[in-house]
């Protein structure tokens, strides 16, 4: 959905040299800015902790953005771009880099008073940066709206999360808190609910009597990258499976809200979080598996272990890959499996979400050729490829009685990249729209159901399972299945074998 925004606002970056900043943020706002979606006057202030000057800081922009900028780099565009940026060097324990920020937003006509701050940070610092910009009476809101954006993972479990949100609240009242999970900006993820909403044929299916799992994959082949630091205390579930592939299960999961308004929508995801089953310690093994990738191919080059990356310690036991078996016992669901997976240097990059229907309960054609019926799948791509899909079986052309499986396909496009989820969600941020931000609720109820599995893996500091880079995991994952017949389908594609 295009925006229409006419409020400027300064945009103000934490962390604007970091991994985030430089793959998400700094390209977004550029295509905001080729695109002519950011409204007249917005400007943004860059806070980074390297000493740079502008021009430098410039330099290190068109690096961030060159590579991503669909249809390539445009220099008027891009200059354009430059004009609306400010660098601030600033150590975030430092009272300097607040003095600087609110100088530049009290004397300089130029910076609208409006501000949206983004934390692009490591979750560690977001309270001590809220505490000093309220110190400095940068989040009242005496000539200007005051916004913050804070950055997934909210905390590091439950009850850090309680205590950050107890800190936020303290200087900033819920409209101003904005707590980012991009996956929601996605428009494959919006889908999801048209897909089950919009259609009267899927949603009769949609329950225990008729989908015998779910499986909900992001796959990347990129490792950790510059982010050792952050990785290795976060580890794959945190990072991923909390906050996106969890998002995910409850769109695939929740009861038809009363009406679209966020509130609404976040009820009925709540009611799921609140209705998966508690994984007690002594089962961690049964539903959660983790591993870590060594050193492995891509794209026929060879890469480095996660041990071998910048700044991981030597025996570090950081998963690198995370799958977990969940059941949410309500009456849809109960006795349904969920499984999330996710993992970094995986065969392909790729997020879908499989949807296993069950056999039918005659098996008419026992005496022929077809000895084992095929499973029928929904599936819906995430990305790269857009699509939903339905396989069901056939009967091959011929006089056998053989059946091939084809895929009824509503495909929308391959992923082109014509908008990134960021975009329409920095937007949503000067418009005030909440809808696709997260509620606290939300938040402390993904914790709680992954809480134990931190906890035991935080005991468990000896072994962890390694597959190489370039794979889809160890094999051992396989363990989480229930039947012999159950397999990670890592294919958007019907198996014909
Ligand atoms: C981020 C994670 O939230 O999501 C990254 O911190 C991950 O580790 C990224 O790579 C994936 O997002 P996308 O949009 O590229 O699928």
């Amino acid at each position: 959905m295009q925006n229409t925004v006419t409020e400027p606002c300064t945009y103000v970056i934490f962390g604007a040299t970091g991994n985030l900043s430089r793959l998400k943020l700094m390209p977004a706002l550029y295509h905001l800015e080729a695109n002519q979606r950011l409204p007249e006057g917005t400007m943004i202030l860059a806070i980074g902790r390297r000493e740079l000057s502008q021009e430098e800081w410039l330099e290190q922009l068109r690096t961030m953005v060159v590579d991503k900028a669909r249809g390539g780099l445009d220099n008027e565009i891009f200059t354009r771009f430059s004009q609306r940026m400010r660098y601030i060097r600033g150590d975030l324990n430092e009272d300097s880099v607040y003095q600087n920020i609110g100088k530049a937003l009290e004397e300089e006509e130029v910076f609208p008073r409006n501000c949206a701050i983004y934390m692009a940070l490591q979750p560690v610092q977001f309270g001590v940066v809220i505490d000093k910009l309220a110190e400095f009476d940068m989040l009242s809101e005496k000539h200007g709206w005051r916004r913050g954006i804070i950055e997934k993972p909210f905390g590091y479990d439950q009850d850090s999360a309680h205590m950050l949100e107890t800190r936020l609240h303290r200087h900033l009242r819920e409209e101003q808190i904005y707590r980012i999970d991009h996956y929601l900006g996605k428009g494959t993820v919006q889908n999801i609910l048209v897909f089950r909403f919009a259609n009267v044929m899927m949603e009769p299916l949609w329950n225990r009597n008729y989908i015998d799992h779910v499986q909900i994959t992001h796959s990347e082949t990129l490792g950790i990258g510059g982010r050792g630091d952050y990785y290795n205390n976060s580890g794959a579930l945190r990072d991923m499976i909390q906050s996106h592939l969890m998002q995910l299960l409850t769109l695939v999961a929740m009861e038809p809200p009363a009406t679209m308004d966020a509130e609404s929508l976040r009820d009925e995801k709540v009611k799921v979080l609140k209705s998966i089953r508690p994984i007690p310690l002594g089962a961690v093994h049964a539903h959660a598996f983790r591993a870590q990738y060594a050193s492995g191919r891509i794209d026929q080059k060879r890469v480095p272990g996660y041990l071998e990356e910048e700044d991981i310690p030597p025996h570090s036991t950081t998963e690198t890959y995370a799958a977990l078996k969940l059941y949410i016992d309500n009456w849809r669901w109960r006795g349904v499996p969920f499984f999330l997976r996710t993992g970094k240097r995986m065969a392909e990059t790729k997020s879908a979400i499989s949807i296993r229907l069950k056999q039918p309960p005659q098996h008419l054609f026992r005496n022929t050729p077809i000895e084992q019926m095929k499973p029928d799948w929904v599936i819906l791509g995430i990305q790269p490829t857009e699509c939903l899909r339905i396989e069901i079986q056939v009967k091959e052309p011929g006089s056998n009685m053989e059946t091939r499986t084809i895929s009824l396909d509503a495909s929308l496009r391959e992923n082109d990249g014509q908008s990134d989820a960021y975009e329409d969600l920095l937007l949503d941020v000067i418009q005030g729209d909440q809808s696709q931000f997260l509620r606290f609720d939300e938040v402390e109820g993904a914790w709680k159901v992954v809480d134990p599995v931190l906890q035991m893996w935080a005991t468990e500091r000896d072994y962890i399972h390694t597959y190489p880079a370039g794979t889809w995991g160890p094999q051992e994952t396989r363990r989480l299945f229930e039947r012999e017949d159950q397999f990670w389908r890592h294919s958007l594609e019907p198996d014909q074998g």
